[in-house]
């Protein structure tokens, strides 16, 4: 790499920490967020490259665990929550999973994800406490990477998740780890929100572990993996 290339790369690191940064901006607001993600759309991809994120691997890596018989994957029904340009799908799609669904509020982001090829049927909605066009006990399985936080899915929006998973199916989460501490949505409400709807007998927790030997979005991952009950 010349001088030059390693000045661009530098340009586009600080470039995408910069635009990351603003999604989850609190004064910025939910609209102002989505507006950002249809303008920046186009180059996700070249900002989470940059970064080296790898938390789309990590994620297809937990559901290959999950479905370790190629020949499950292949049937599985899984949906992308906050699919944004459909990096999860690809991770997906590399590990045999052939009946994928996106859900992403953003049409700029949306229009990437849909020319992968990847995904089957795309839902351009929120995934919040409204009921979704989408029947109850639909999926085998929901993924979701980087979609909460400031901005992004709310707490409420739980019960709408486990609605459309079958039982036995799971809900798989990685989100930053700071989440949970600094979004005002989650702060004290996120965790016993879980847990309630465990006592509940909703869902029960089959992993919650705080990573950082993994590039997430450059910052620590909290992963939650939930079967449906
Ligand atoms: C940081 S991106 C992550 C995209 C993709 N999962 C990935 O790993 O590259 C977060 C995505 O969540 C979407 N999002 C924000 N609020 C959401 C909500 N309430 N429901 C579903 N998706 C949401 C955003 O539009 C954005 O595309």
């Amino acid at each position: 790499m010349n001088h030059l290339d390693k000045k661009e790369a530098q340009g586009l690191v600080a470039e995408a920490e910069e635009v990351l940064a603003r999604y989850v901006q609190p004064e910025l607001g939910i609209e102002l967020s989505q507006k950002d993600y249809d303008k920046t759309a186009a180059k996700y991809d070249q900002y989470l490259g940059a970064l080296g994120v790898t938390a789309q691997r990590k994620m297809a890596s937990i559901v290959k665990g999950l479905y370790p018989d190629p020949k499950q994957r292949e049937t599985l029904r899984v949906i992308d929550v906050g699919a944004g340009t459909g990096l999860v799908g690809v991770e997906l799609q590399k590990i045999g999973c052939r009946h994928i669904d996106a859900l992403e509020p953003s049409r700029g982001m949306l229009d990437v994800a849909k020319q992968r090829g990847i995904y089957t049927n795309f839902f351009c909605n929120f995934m919040d406490d409204k009921q979704l066009p989408i029947d109850e006990n639909t999926y085998d399985c929901m993924t979701i990477v980087g979609a909460m936080g400031d901005n992004h899915i709310p707490c409420c929006a739980l019960h709408e998740m486990i609605r459309i998973i079958k039982p036995g199916g799971y809900i798989i989460n990685i989100s930053r780890a700071a989440n949970i501490k600094i979004c005002s949505d989650y702060i004290e409400r996120l965790e016993p929100l879980m847990e309630q709807l465990e006592q509940e007998g909703k869902w029960r927790t089959i992993n919650k572990d705080v990573r950082s030997d993994m590039d997430f979005f450059g910052t620590e991952a909290l992963i939650f993996v939930h079967e449906v009950l």
